[in-house]
């Protein structure tokens, strides 16, 4: 059939999930036709906080720099402001994304890369070019309408929207990286728990220069508490910084059992108008947009040669900053898994760990991500404001000022209040802390001790399921992070000089299995050394030990010390991890 397009993996979205997936999977050389709907990338800022995990990705991927090019620096991110307006009186600063000195050494001591701003109009068109520069076919204005499948691969079919043209595109795996309104997800009938549009919210985009206002408490985020920003949205008031200065967005709530209200110019510069505080400023309004609050995610990912990722599984506002970030990391879960296995160096069943691993972490950031917009409750309690409105709340909110005993509660539970906000903009562990169990995973019935506040705090671990621990390490003229010694296109053993042993065993065990793996054997005398004795501390197992870790960087699995038989034990984990008998 002479329209019908071969590859081995259709990726249908060109969002932070589908261009990664194309990313990783061309970087891992295997053929990929990536589609998406529109004729280029997000037309919007939309998602914009960047963790350490992301970055890390990117690091590995090679493109760090190319991201750090076009994002707002970690140090002009976490002044966040909550306010009565911009140039209104401040309710009080909370240090964000790491920024407070001791967090910051948290962050720092997890990863060697730390959070950035990058709007999606920047990130996307950085993952496009480099996944279509490796291999990728992108396809713009390209539709997905349906999908079959069989024992051998999967038959899609799509729209040329220039052309109007249908053609049929086969491929051995499809993702389905369409957003929070999946036809695919829908298509394999992935079950879902949770709800849609439970909340109404809208996004204003403007320019206008408010430096004078900002660059002395620079941040990414300044939330506004005045008359009527406890009416649904994302918490309350929102002015987002896109670019410092002088671009925003601003997130504004409705009530979504009313009428959805009428957006245009004049609406949207009134609104802009009273966030900022300046009755006079003539904004330039470059967008506008209303959208559902949906708290639901999806409780199995994946149908046969069909996954689905990214919003398509979790659909959740942006507090915490997640969505993109969720998107890129379920992508780097699945990409080396699919080209594990087109290769055939594990069996298909390593596919299903995916869903195994992926859908927990789903419902974790969803329901953070929810608790956090709710949990601004919390302060406007604190200002006595719940059920007020116009004049009413502006005079609740102007008693936190009083000498009089309401005064005072009013600034005693503010103090508390306030520290509930680290767990929108400081939740390390919920950032960090991804823990899997699954069939790719040999587990030794170990699992990190949770720190006094998991969601708070992460904890760095080698037991089997965690993610690799951050030490910087290297040589003389080389400083490089762990996870630079396990990149994506291999699996690696990590041992001391006294497990130099691995290696041979390791050697013959690769080419048994026709799998890339290295060992890298950490300590004096050998390429890497322990430069800060970080990592000794960091490993939990001997000198003579191994980790054998993933190509996404979690530990596979674990010796304790040297046994008598490495090769053996080896042979044994991988057997398990790859389904080969
Ligand atoms: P994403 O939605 O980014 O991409 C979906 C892709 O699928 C698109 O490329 C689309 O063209 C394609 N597609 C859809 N249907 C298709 C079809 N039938 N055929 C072919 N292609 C199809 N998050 C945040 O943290 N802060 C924020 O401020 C915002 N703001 C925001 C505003 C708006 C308007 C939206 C829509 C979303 C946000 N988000 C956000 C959420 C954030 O953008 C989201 O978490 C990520 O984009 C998810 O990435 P995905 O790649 O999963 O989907």
């Amino acid at each position: 059939d002479s329209d019908v397009v071969d590859t081995d993996v259709l990726i249908v979205g060109s969002g932070p999930a589908g261009a990664s997936a194309a990313l990783f999977l061309s970087t891992l050389g295997v053929d990929n036709i990536m589609i998406t709907k529109y004729r280029w990338t997000a037309n919007t800022p939309r998602a914009h906080i960047t963790n350490q995990r992301s970055m890390e990705i990117f690091r590995d991927m090679g493109i760090e720099d190319q991201v750090l090019a076009d994002a707002t620096p970690h140090d002009l991110c976490g002044d966040t402001v909550f306010c009565t307006s911009i140039a209104g009186e401040e309710i009080g600063r909370i240090h964000t994304w790491g920024t407070r000195p001791d967090r910051e050494a948290d962050y720092q001591l997890a990863s060697p890369c730390l959070i950035v701003d990058i709007p999606q109009t920047y990130l996307e068109p950085i993952l496009v070019r480099n996944a279509t520069v490796r291999g990728t076919q992108s396809r713009f204005s390209t539709e997905y309408l349906a999908h079959t499948q069989d024992a051998e691969g999967v038959t899609t079919r799509v729209r040329d929207r220039l052309t109007g043209q249908e053609y049929t595109i086969r491929s051995r795996y499809l993702i389905g990286a369409d957003g929070a309104r999946s036809m695919v997800a829908a298509d394999i009938d992935l079950p879902y728990e949770g709800k849609m549009d439970i909340a109404g919210s809208m996004n204003i985009t403007f320019k206008a220069d408010i430096s004078q206002l900002v660059d002395h408490r620079p941040s990414v985020l300044y939330w506004v508490i005045q008359p009527g920003s406890n009416v649904g949205g994302i918490g309350t008031g929102l002015v987002r910084m896109v670019r410092p200065w002088n671009e925003w967005l601003i997130v504004w709530g409705y009530d979504i059992t009313e009428e959805p209200p009428t957006l245009d110019d004049a609406a949207a510069t009134k609104i802009v108008r009273d966030l900022l505080g300046m009755p006079d400023l003539e904004p330039e309004i470059t967008g506008y947009s209303l959208w559902g609050v949906n708290e639901m995610y999806a409780t199995h990912l994946q149908q046969g040669r069909v996954f689905a990722a990214g919003d398509a599984i979790h659909r959740h506002p942006p507090s915490n900053g997640l969505g993109s970030n969720t998107s890129v990391q379920d992508s780097y879960n699945l990409a080396w898994k699919i080209a594990a296995v087109l290769r055939g160096q594990a069996d298909p069943s390593l596919l299903e760990s995916y869903s195994a691993e992926r859908a927990p972490v789903a419902k974790r950031i969803v329901t953070r991500a929810n608790t956090s917009a709710r949990e601004f409750a919390d302060i406007f309690d604190a200002l006595g404001v719940v059920g007020l409105d116009g004049e009413d709340m502006a005079a609740a909110i102007e008693e936190r000022k009083a000498n009089t005993p309401e005064g005072a509660a009013k600034r005693a539970a503010l103090v508390k209040a306030m520290d509930t906000k680290n767990y929108e903009f400081n939740a390390h562990g919920v950032e960090l802390g991804q823990f899997y169990e699954s069939g790719a995973i040999v587990s030794d019935g170990t699992r990190p001790a949770p720190t006094t506040d998991a969601d708070l705090y992460h904890r760095m671990s080698t037991s089997p399921g965690a993610h690799l621990p951050h030490a910087w390490v290297g040589n003389n003229v080389e400083k490089r992070a762990m996870l630079d010694l396990a990149p994506y296109d291999r699996w690696t053993l990590l041992t001391g000089v006294a497990g130099e042993d691995w290696a041979t065993a390791a050697e013959s065990v690769a080419a048994e299995f026709g799998i890339p793996l290295e060992t890298v054997v950490i300590g004096p005398g050998h390429e890497v050394t322990d430069l800060y004795y970080d990592w000794s501390k960091l490993r939990e197992v001997q000198e003579s030990g191994a980790l054998l870790v993933r190509p996404d960087k979690h530990v596979a699995w674990r010796a304790m010390t040297l046994p008598d038989d490495p090769a053996g034990d080896l042979r044994g984990a991988l057997r398990t991890l790859l389904g080969r008998s």
